[in-house]
C-alpha cells in the first residue's frame, strides 16, 4: 500500500504541475447541467491523464470519476475516485482555490486519500494506515471548543433559504462562509479552521474527505441520517464526531419543524 500511496501522491503533484503550467492558455469552458456548472479543457485533461497513469500501472483497479461516466462502485475491488478539479468556478474566475482530490478504496474500505490545494501547493494526504499530513507536517486530531468560537462553511443556496436549519446552525457559531469548492471547504476542516461543511455532494466531492476526516475524529455524515450511498448527490455534512450531537440538534430541529 506504502508504494501505491507514494504513486498517488506524486501523480496529484504532476498534475498540480501541468495545471500550473496551462491555466494562462484558452481553457475552451463550457457549461455541464446549468450555466453555473463549468467544466473545462483542463478538467478533462486532468481526469484523462490521472485514469490512463492509474490503470497503466494498475490494471486490474477500477475508477469512479466525475467527467464522463466512469463509475465504478467503492464497495467491489480496488476503485480510485476522482475529481480531476473540484473548484472549477473558482479556477474560472479566481485561478485559486480550486483542487485535485482523489480517494482510493479496497472492497469499501477507504485506504487513503488526497486534496491537493494546487495554487498554495498544500497536499493534505493520508488516511486509512497513513497519518493524516499537511503537506509532510502531521496534522492534530479536532479540539473541541465551544460552537460559538467556530466559523463553518454551507452551500450558498442552503444557507439563503435556512435549508436543513443551516443558518440557524450559522447564527450559532462564530460566523458562516462559502468557499465555492468543497474540497477546499474539507481542507480548512482538516487544518482545524472551521467547524463543519453542510451541502450537497457526489461521491467524488466527498470521497476523499471522508477517508483523511476519520483518524482526526471528523466523519461525513448525510443531514437525513441514511448511510453516505457513494453513489448519488446527497445532502452531507463533515463534523467531528465529539461535537456531532450539538451540531447536529440545529439541523434536525429544523428538519422537524
Ligand atoms: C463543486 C464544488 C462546489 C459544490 C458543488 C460541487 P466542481 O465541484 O465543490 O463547491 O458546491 O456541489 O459540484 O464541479 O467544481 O468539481
Ligand atoms: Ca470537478
Ligand atoms: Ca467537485
Amino acid at each position: 500500500m506504502e508504494s501505491k500511496f507514494e504513486f498517488a501522491k506524486s501523480l496529484v503533484k504532476q498534475a498540480g504541475q501541468y495545471i500550473l503550467g496551462h491555466m494562462g492558455e484558452d481553457l475552451q469552458i463550457e457549461t455541464k447541467s446549468s450555466p453555473t456548472d463549468l467544466v473545462t479543457r483542463l478538467d478533462k485533461e486532468v481526469q484523462d491523464h490521472l485514469v490512463s497513469e492509474i490503470l497503466s500501472r494498475y490494471p486490474e483497479d477500477k475508477i469512479c470519476a466525475e467527467e464522463g461516466c466512469l463509475r465504478a462502485s467503492v464497495k467491489e475491488g480496488a476503485v480510485w475516485v476522482i475529481d480531476p478539479i473540484d473548484g472549477t468556478n473558482n479556477f474560472v474566475a479566481q485561478q485559486e482555490d480550486f483542487a485535485i482530490m482523489l480517494a482510493y478504496f479496497e472492497s469499501g474500505e477507504g485506504q487513503f486519500a488526497l486534496i491537493y490545494d494546487v495554487a498554495k501547493g498544500d497536499c493534505y494526504h493520508g488516511g486509512g494506515a497513513f497519518p493524516v499530513c499537511l503537506n509532510e507536517r502531521p496534522l492534530p486530531a479536532f479540539k473541541r471548543k465551544p460552537l460559538r468560537d467556530f466559523l463553518i462553511a454551507v452551500n450558498a443556496g442552503m444557507l439563503e433559504k435556512n435549508e436543513w436549519g443551516v443558518a440557524d446552525l450559522g447564527r450559532a457559531a462564530l460566523g458562516v462562509r462559502v468557499y465555492g469548492s468543497a474540497a477546499i471547504s474539507f481542507a480548512r476542516i482538516l487544518s482545524g479552521r472551521l467547524l463543519t461543511y453542510v451541502t450537497y455532494l457526489q461521491p467524488w466531492d466527498y470521497a476523499a474527505a471522508s477517508i483523511l476526516g476519520e483518524s482526526l475524529g471528523y466523519e461525513v455524515v448525510t443531514l437525513s441520517g441514511q448511510a453516505l450511498d457513494f453513489k448519488t448527490r446527497q445532502a452531507v455534512m463533515m463534523l467531528p464526531l465529539e461535537m456531532q450531537e450539538e451540531i447536529q440538534s440545529y439541523i434536525y430541529e429544523r428538519k422537524r419543524t
